[in-house]
């Protein structure tokens, strides 16, 4: 074995590709497709990928077995992934996702996949953005026997393919490729949609201070209430404002206009919202305590005179987003108003990397003997 990202067992003729790759948080939110099937937007959306939330996957081909193993793993506060018990929804996304690359790539070997997010399940931060992109990307290069863009690209896999592909497994996580901000453009037919970077002033550092409101996953997946979106009187109206918003956006990023930039997204969030709660089915994301955070938030920022706005995405938790330089008097902030809630905090990020080495538990670690396996097994956990 090499010590390069792409680990190359060249007498068995197996290929090992290690993806880190960033979730992303929305400023100008994706809500309701045009396409359900391949994830098409109805709208254009602006965001920007996180430096510290992110997943990892581990990805290798093995010729002598038929069956895939999966192996899940968490981040624990000790710095050590350990065994996750996954979600039914998460396996239904993962394989139908690994059936679609091997269709793509035309190459059926069977892999060992190691996937583990860095932050909580189920925290608010969109995972399937960041889940989905590293395992397409991780089977890919291990399938093409690839370690950067530029060898995927040389076999037949630009970026914007690798995306696409991406894409299909969950609509934002074609967001997560490009380092800084990113626009995700609807196009005029489906398949002139694209994703590209924004410009942003040099002085605009922005810093997420995460608040978990809960960790329980939600009732209805995002998947389900972009479906009803188009039912809500408010979506229409809204699709019709969204290219001002995109452009209002994109101006203030580049004139470092944070406070409006900050309002925009607290529209946006609402907006959001909004339009879940009127549609038909009705999806409430919101918990009391969301609400109590969003109205906190207003109200501080009148009274310390700190610079710091909310969004939401489809969930309880909440995004606060303020300068770099104020994060710390924010996160003080918000430690001494809710003293029992945990929060996270992560800058804007550089995009998708190949990894030379995983971190991943060894056998020291206490519960990664009950992940041994025979060959060929599927491993869910402990
Ligand atoms: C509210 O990309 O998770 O976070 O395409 O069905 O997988 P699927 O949905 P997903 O939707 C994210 C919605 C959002 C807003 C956003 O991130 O733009």
């Amino acid at each position: 074995m090499s010590t390069n990202s792409l680990m190359e067992d060249k007498q068995a003729g197996e290929a090992t590709a290690i993806i880190r790759s960033p979730a992303n948080l929305a400023l100008i939110k994706y809500w309701g497709k045009s396409d359900p099937e391949k994830n098409f937007p109805a709208n254009d959306s602006l965001s920007f990928v996180f430096e510290s939330f992110w997943t990892q996957c581990e990805i290798s081909t093995h010729s002598h077995t038929t069956s895939d193993v999966w192996q899940l793993f968490e981040y624990t506060d000790k710095e050590l992934f350990q065994p996750l018990n996954p979600t039914p929804n998460f396996f239904e996304k993962g394989k139908k996702q690994l059936e679609r690359i091997r269709l793509a790539c035309g190459d059926a070997r069977a892999l060992t996949i190691k996937i583990g997010n860095n932050f909580p399940h189920g925290c608010g931060i969109a995972s399937s953005a960041s889940s989905m992109s590293a395992l397409t990307t991780a089977a890919l290069s291990a399938y093409t026997r690839s370690n950067s863009m530029q060898q995927l690209a040389s076999h037949g896999w630009p970026l914007g393919k690798v995306a696409a592909l991406s894409r299909l497994g969950s609509g934002s996580a074609c967001r997560s490729f490009l380092p800084g901000f990113s626009w995700w453009e609807r196009g005029d037919s489906p398949e002139s949609q694209s994703v590209s970077s924004i410009e942003v002033h040099p002085d605009l550092q922005i810093m997420d201070t995460l608040v978990l409101v809960s960790s329980t996953p939600k009732e209805v997946p995002s998947s389900t209430g972009h479906l009803s979106a188009f039912t809500s009187p408010l979506y229409s109206p809204r699709l019709e404002a969204i290219p001002e918003r995109i452009a209002l956006c994109q101006s203030y990023m580049l004139e470092n206009s944070f406070d409006q930039l900050g309002s925009l997204c607290e529209q946006e969030a609402l907006d959001l919202h909004a339009i879940a709660m009127s549609a038909t089915p009705s999806a409430n994301y919101l918990l009391p305590k969301t609400s109590d955070i969003l109205t906190w938030v207003r109200k501080q920022r009148k009274s310390s005179g700190i610079r710091f706005y909310f969004t939401l995405d489809a969930g309880a938790n909440v995004h606060i987003l303020s300068r770099t330089e104020d994060s710390e008097t924010v996160k003080n902030l918000v430690n001494r108003s809710f003293p029992a809630l945990d929060l996270m905090q992560s800058g804007v990020g550089s995009g998708i990397k190949w990894m030379d080495k995983a971190d991943w538990p060894r056998s020291e670690h206490p519960n990664f003997d009950s992940l041994k396996r025979t060959e060929g097994q599927q491993v869910y956990g402990v």
